[in-house]
């Protein structure tokens, strides 16, 4: 439920909440910054796929899914859509994302998706006032 209140708080701050399709914020030079999309189950928002801190036909990879839906494959099928949807029409040419160490769904999906592992960076991430290592991952069209 932190997810969702978070992810549509940050849409509806922006004015761009949907139920499906995206939500941008528009950069000065007019390309998007951050593209999401809504995962919609029966007109209820369950999760959210979205590239984010876009430039350079580069851009960040993050989602979130409602826990009542995980294990029934669904964020693979949205991350592949979206990454189809990001090269096809944004431009990008190469996706990264981080993925908290022991997040092992989520590291699955990258791969399921096709993302190539980088490696760990130690400690860039704090949460509960510990530091967190991350593993990076991307994918190049
Ligand atoms: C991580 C998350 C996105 C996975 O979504 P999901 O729809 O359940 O994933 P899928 O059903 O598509 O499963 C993908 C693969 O991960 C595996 N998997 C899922 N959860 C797992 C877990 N806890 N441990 C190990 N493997 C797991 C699945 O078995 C599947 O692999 P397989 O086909 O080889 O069996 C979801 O759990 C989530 O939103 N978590 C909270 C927020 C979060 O972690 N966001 C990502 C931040 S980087």
């Amino acid at each position: 439920m932190d997810h969702a209140r978070d992810w549509i708080g940050k849409n509806i701050a922006t004015g761009t909440t949907r139920t499906t399709g995206t939500a941008k914020k528009t950069q000065t030079a007019g390309l998007p910054e951050s593209v999401s999309f809504a995962i919609d189950i029966g007109g209820n928002v369950v999760g959210s796929v979205g590239f984010h801190n876009m430039k350079d036909n580069e851009g960040e990879l993050g989602y979130w899914l409602a826990e009542k839906q995980w294990g029934k494959g669904l964020m693979t099928e949205a991350v592949e859509a979206a990454v189809s949807f990001a090269f096809r029409e944004l431009g990008l040419r190469r996706i990264y994302a981080n993925v908290f160490v022991g997040n092992e769904g989520s590291r699955r999906v990258l791969e399921k998706a096709g993302f190539t592992y980088k490696g760990i960076t130690k400690g860039c991430h704090e949460k509960d006032g510990k530091k967190i290592d991350v593993h990076e991952f991307e994918l190049i069209q």
